[in-house]
């Protein structure tokens, strides 16, 4: 087999399938090999350049004109005629919003939609956060084990997203459905008689978030971001136009649940699996922000990201062809020796840990990833002091198989109810 450019595909590049176990249980590991021999290469499998390395992924990060981000939401996996004809019946019609957006048209949009996460404006969500978390841990800390991820980290961070965006908290589980066949629909590989299911969610998501804006539209002075852009609108009609109303309406629900959800999920599988590392934080909570960040880094929520080359350029020496499209494995490069030393290792007191590149970087650098920080903190916060003697349980771990969106789907520890502090001291 022969790359675009005419040179033989290695035997491992040919291998790469970022939708085998192999990826979905450790992404950077799975692709380790390319980030020390091979850091840029083509996957046939899928049809992307995949690039590993920190240096590289930044590069690109940083010119987002040869680099365009327009294929971020597209679907990895071209689906069949059937599919497409259920997902056209309901009029499904996502398109740019500010993740996948161009210039000149991105800049000015995120600008003027910037304000409310500004961390003053973030601090309002606080209590709200602080106040979920303590109420769900309420919920299990006598039971002696919980599955955080069923019973917490995927309804508050769902909770806090639609909180932030306007939206009324009505039928969480089938928002739970939609996000995840939004997730399958955008970067997995469904099966052909999946894909039909996955086609009427995704439609249906579609419609559920028109309806949702046209009730905004009623009521624009609501709290919410997505009201606080449909004002924006009647300022600058051309900068926040339908289109993005509609499509954020829906992408801006799963940017900021499932990220959420996930990030903290797989902190605390990796801070549990290093007990001493979890010892020391519960005794010194003040830890707490550079070890998010230190968790972040090591085993992050988005494990790569996608850019479309407009412009025949290089990158790390290699050719890439305008029309080249790129899978940049944002968690191989918080894993690379060059920029993280001893970069494997889980150190909640490295010093350049929040480098990571999970949030993205440069103009489309994630806009919520304060709000993420509040949330995983707090989360944080409440575990080490109500259940420092939590520990993981035996479990094997699964995933959604994706290239993007990666946290365990369940998450079930224990702990001696006995020996709850508050119990001794309430
Ligand atoms: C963009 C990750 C949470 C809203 C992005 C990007 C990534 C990302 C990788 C693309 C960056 C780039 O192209 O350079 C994450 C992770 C999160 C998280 C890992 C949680 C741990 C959130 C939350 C919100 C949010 C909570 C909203 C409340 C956005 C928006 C953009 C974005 C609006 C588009 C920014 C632009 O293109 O200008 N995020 N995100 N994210 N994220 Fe997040």
């Amino acid at each position: 087999e022969r790359t675009p450019t005419g040179c033989p595909v290695s035997e491992r590049a040919a291998g790469f399938d970022p939708f085998e176990d192999g990826y979905q249980q450790d992404p950077p590991e799975y692709v380790r090999w390319a980030r020390e021999k091979e850091p840029i290469f083509f996957s046939p499998k899928l049809g992307y350049w995949v690039i590993t390395r920190y240096d590289d992924i930044k590069a690109v990060f940083r010119d987002n004109i040869t680099f365009s981000p327009s294929n971020a939401l597209e679907k990895i996996t071209p689906t069949g005629d059937e599919a497409n004809a259920v997902l056209a019946s309901y009029g499904f019609a996502l398109n740019r919003t500010l993740v996948n957006e161009d210039e000149p048209a991105h800049m000015p949009r995120r600008r003027v939609l910037m304000d409310p996460f500004t961390p003053e404006a973030l601090k309002h969500h606080e209590p709200m956060v602080r106040e979920l978390a303590r109420s769900y841990v309420d919920r299990f800390i006598d039971d002696g084990k919980a599955d955080l991820v069923d019973q917490m980290l995927w309804e508050i961070p769902l909770t806090v997203a639609l909180h932030f965006l306007g939206v009324p908290e009505e039928d969480m589980d089938t928002l739970r459905k939609y996000s995840i066949a939004h997730t399958v629909n955008t970067w997995g590989r469904p099966k052909p008689e999946e894909q039909v299911a996955v086609a009427h969610a995704v439609g249906n998501f579609w419609q559920y978030a028109g309806k949702v804006l046209e009730k905004m539209r009623q009521d624009p002075d609501a709290p919410g971001w997505m009201q606080y852009g449909i004002r924006k609108q009647k300022l600058h009609p051309e900068v926040v136009t339908d289109s993005y109303l509609h499509s954020m309406m829906m992408a801006g629900i799963v940017a900021a649940h499932e990220t959420t959800a996930n990030a903290t999920a797989n902190a605390m599988k990796l801070l549990l699996q290093h007990p001493q590392v979890w010892r020391e934080l519960c005794e010194d909570p003040g830890l707490i922000p550079n070890a998010v960040e230190e968790c972040l880094r090591h085993n992050g929520s988005v494990a790569a990201w996608r850019r479309l080359v407009t412009r025949d350029t290089q990158v790390g020496g290699v050719d890439l062809p305008a029309g080249s499209r790129l899978l940049i494995v944002t968690s191989s490069a918080n894993h690379d020796e060059a920029h993280f030393s001893d970069a494997d290792l889980f150190d909640i007191r490295r010093d350049n840990a929040s480098d990571h590149l999970t949030f993205g970087y440069g103009s489309h650098q994630c806009m919520g990833k304060n709000l993420a920080r509040m949330e995983m903190q707090i989360f944080l916060e409440e575990f080490t002091r109500r259940l420092p003697h939590m520990r993981l349980s035996q479990q094997r771990f699964s995933y959604v198989p994706n290239t993007s969106f990666r946290g365990p789907e369940h998450l079930w520890v224990e702990w001696d109810p006995a020996a709850n502090p508050e119990r001794s001291s309430p």
